[in-house]
């Protein structure tokens, strides 16, 4: 199943018709929200909101694990993370839609992994799948992050973003910052020497938990506004949210078609086999 994590501005998808909350319980703690169950036409999809229905958890305190254990279990497949970010490439455009390629990793605090080794929870019954044995087991896990993002999820990205005729940039570095605080503009200068495109706080450890669980993950970013210094004038929140209600209605047209189309990709990528080789 396809499932979509909305991110701030985004706390759910209308033209979706909600059928079922999930609430789940994890070994890393509840999700920052129940999982919904909606359908378009005959297809079920699963939606979370990251920082809750009322954007109760800051960037740095989403409970990543929480949000993609639970999504897996409730049978999750492939997940799409929509990010809203600043524009650190002065080619970018508040309102362009970047489908990002990379990541550099600048968060500080945040547990990034399952497996934990020695210091995994202990998990009760039966394990249903192979991350769930690697927990039990209190396995130390080494995924590959060469290609981060599914491939074949990107190329659809692309695919409905070129036929819909919306501004995008199929490929992008994306900066992950701790936050809450934004940017200062001599680190957004350091970050587009060092090779980056958009900044955000949120997709790390998001993708990386995604594959340990040997789901396919992309990031849908929207930009929101200019990056810190590139801006000539203060960044707010205001901002954030008011570009990401902006775009509400092309975010909702590409959920639908991705939705719509879902069941005829063919996942010719790596992902599922994250785990082989990783273990220690
Ligand atoms: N910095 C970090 N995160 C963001 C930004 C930004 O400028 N805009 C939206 N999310």
């Amino acid at each position: 199943m396809l499932a979509f994590i909305g991110g701030s501005g985004l706390y759910k998808i209308e033209g979706l018709e909600i059928v079922e909350e999930l609430k789940i319980k994890t070994p890393f703690g509840e999700p920052s929200a129940p999982i919904l169950v909606a359908r378009h036409g005959d297809k079920k999809v699963l939606f979370l909101a990251r920082h809750g229905k009322n954007h109760q958890y800051p960037p740095h305190r989403v409970p990543y694990r929480a949000n993609l254990w639970a999504l897996k279990e409730a049978g999750a497949k492939a997940v799409v993370g929509i990010n809203a970010v600043g524009g650190i490439n002065k080619l970018l455009q508040p309102g362009d839609f970047v489908i990002v390629d990379q990541f550099l990793d600048f968060t500080k605090s945040r547990v990034n992994t399952f497996y934990e080794g020695a210091f995994s929870p202990s998990l009760e019954g039966e394990a249903k799948n192979l991350p769930q044995k690697l927990v039990k087991e209190k396995k130390v896990v080494h995924i590959d992050v060469s290609e981060p993002f599914c491939p074949v999820l990107r190329k659809e990205l692309q695919n409905l973003l070129e036929e819909k005729g919306f501004r995008y940039h199929k490929r992008g570095t994306y900066v992950a910052t701790e936050g809450p605080r934004l940017e200062t503009p001599a680190e957004i200068k350091a970050f587009a020497l060092l090779g980056g495109d958009v900044v955000g706080m949120t997709m790390v450890p998001e993708v990386v938990l995604a594959k340990e669980l040997q789901m396919h993950y992309a990031g849908l970013c929207v930009v929101t506004n200019p990056a810190a210094g590139i801006a000539s004038y203060r960044l707010t929140s205001e901002e954030v949210i008011q570009m990401m209600k902006q775009k509400e209605e092309q975010i909702k047209e590409i959920v639908l078609s991705l939705i719509e189309n879902y069941d005829n990709l063919s996942w010719d990528c790596q992902c599922e086999e994250s785990l082989s080789g990783a273990i220690v």
